[in-house]
């Protein structure tokens, strides 16, 4: 179960985010970072920040605590920002918290050195899975805390969701975007970590992922069963994974 908060105080906007989160205090006095249902991309994105924030964490990745955030339905309205206040107030209700990480600061591909091969080599493998188009170097969703890098803003992964067709009839589709991953040309060790992360991707663990979105943005989406997300990610998962010969392919393309 992902834990629950109530909103107590929208604090601020993240004006950087192209999908407006806010800085949200909940009633545990907790900072978070809210990603609101009634935002661009929809519930959906709501449900790519759950299942490939907690796949990352799978991975031994760091990601911040993921929360679900309940929403009053008064807590706009004190907002002075018109846009800000329609998005809250049409946000009522359940939507997802990222614990906010004080004083992290986002990465720049200038700060590549501080990244372990092994590491960068596994957040491609993460991102490649996951279809994560949202880890370029002009926008890199790495954050740097206490030395490490943490892994945000998953809400443009898992994008085959969004289009009409069932997700499995595209699980093995490539996904040749890996190519703009910020990380790609640290990434000299795809071959060595792909093994060991793809037993992690279990079907058991899978299935508790996806028990973790709640079933009113299941209802939502358009998308109503789980099975097809657990189909998806088994099938990618699985040997032959042509993602990681993708991702290679694209290393050796770029001379690295
Ligand atoms: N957990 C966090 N702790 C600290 N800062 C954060 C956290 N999550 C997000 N931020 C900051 O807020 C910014 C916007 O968040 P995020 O990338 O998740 O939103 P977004 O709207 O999806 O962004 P974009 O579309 O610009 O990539 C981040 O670039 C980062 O600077
Ligand atoms: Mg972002």
């Amino acid at each position: 179960m992902l834990r629950h908060v109530h909103a107590t105080r929208y604090v601020t906007p993240l004006r950087e985010g192209g999908s407006l989160p806010g800085l949200v205090e909940g009633d545990d006095d907790g900072l978070y970072v809210v990603k609101f249902r009634a935002a661009g991309q929809g519930v959906k994105a709501l449900i790519a920040e759950i299942v490939v924030g907690e796949l990352a964490r799978t991975l031994g990745l760091a990601v911040p605590e993921i929360v679900l955030v309940e929403i009053p339905a008064e807590l706009g309205r004190t907002e002075p920002d018109p846009e800000i206040n329609e998005l809250v107030t049409a946000s009522a209700g359940l939507n997802v918290g990222l614990d906010f990480l004080p004083g992290a600061l986002d990465y720049t591909p200038a700060q590549a050195g501080l990244i372990a091969p092994e590491l960068a080599s596994a957040i491609v493998w993460l991102d490649a899975l996951t279809t994560n188009v949202d880890r370029s170097a002009r926008n890199p969703n790495l954050l740097l805390w206490h030395g490490a890098p943490w892994l945000i803003d998953h809400g443009a992964a898992l994008y085959h969701q969004h289009a009409a067709i069932d997700l499995p009839a595209r699980a093995r589709d490539p996904f040749v975007l890996i190519a703009q991953h910020v990380l790609l040309p640290r990434a000299s060790e795809l071959a060595m970590v792909d093994g060991d992360l793809a037993a992690m991707i279990t079907p058991a663990r899978v299935e508790a992922i996806l028990a973790l979105i709640p079933p009113s943005f299941l209802a939502a989406s358009g998308r109503p069963g789980v099975a097809e997300y657990g189909d998806y990610l088994l099938t990618r998962a699985a040997a032959p994974r042509p993602f990681l010969a993708t991702a290679v392919d694209a290393r050796e393309h770029d001379g690295a």
